[in-house]
């Protein structure tokens, strides 16, 4: 899909990544086949990696697509977890239904139908993992309202910021995608980099992905607690014994 890293590179990454499952796969050699807007294995196990390392229990993720993100970010949630993901087209949710059961996240997967802008005024956070893959025009309209819904500490993680390379200038001298979708994906890379509650860094993986961690006390205070007592333990340390003085 997107050509930011070498095929050569990309190839390379998936020979590494052993991470995939056989449900997994199957829906990749689907998703080609109909060339369906799917991320790729080294962005879900990227996806799975960071959810898991801030042990992520609840996941909203926009734009379901046939599940498999979602199956990817699942896999990061514990038993009592719950990925909430809300996808457009009922047709696509459908078969995302099927596949979070094929892959054994049935309980753990809620498929919402519908208009992520309506929508995302229904579901309540906070979540500790927000994934952004839907409506690229939406990516701006809905950013603030998705950081409201994150915990401090969260992840804001976004698909396509690079837009397959051609909303650099000069980078492509073809393009094949949506100009509009472009120049609103070029404007959320500027918010999401300037915003003062998030810290943000790219990914030039695939067609880009930008990971944006949430400020505030709840990713502030465990650090500081743990810096004041590793201070105290070393004051209090007696490092020069008798036998060295
Ligand atoms: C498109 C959308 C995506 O989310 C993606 O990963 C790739 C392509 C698109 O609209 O072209
Ligand atoms: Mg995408």
């Amino acid at each position: 899909m997107g050509r930011i890293v070498p095929d050569s590179i990309e190839r390379y990454l998936a020979g590494l990544n052993h991470l995939a499952d056989p449900v997994l796969e199957d829906m990749a050699r689907t998703g080609a086949a109909e060339d369906l807007p799917l991320i790729d294995a080294e962005v879900g196990a990227l996806l799975r990696v960071l959810a898991t390392s801030i042990g992520a229990k609840r996941i909203l993720e926009i734009g379901t697509a046939i599940g498999y993100s979602g199956i990817w970010l699942a896999g990061a949630l514990p038993s009592n977890g719950m990925l909430v993901t809300i996808e457009m087209d009922e047709e696509r949710a459908r078969r995302a239904r099927q596949n979070f059961a094929r892959a054994g996240f049935a309980d753990r997967a809620n498929v919402i139908v519908g208009d992520a802008k309506l929508m995302i005024a229904k579901v309540s956070g906070p979540f500790d993992v927000i994934f952004q893959d839907g409506a690229k025009s939406l990516y701006t309209p809905l950013l603030d309202r998705l950081v409201a819904l994150l915990r401090p500490g969260g992840l804001l993680i976004t698909d396509n910021v690079l837009w397959n390379g051609e909303l650099v200038p000069g980078f492509k001298k073809k393009r094949t995608r949506d100009a509009a979708d472009g120049r609103a994906i070029a404007e959320y890379n500027e918010r999401i980099n300037a915003h003062p509650a998030l810290m943000t860094a790219t990914v030039p993986l695939r067609d880009g992905v930008a990971i944006a961690v949430k400020r505030g006390s709840g990713e502030l205070k465990p650090m500081l607690d743990t810096l004041a007592r590793a201070t105290h333990a070393l004051r209090e340390a007696d490092f020069n014994d008798d036998a060295s003085r």
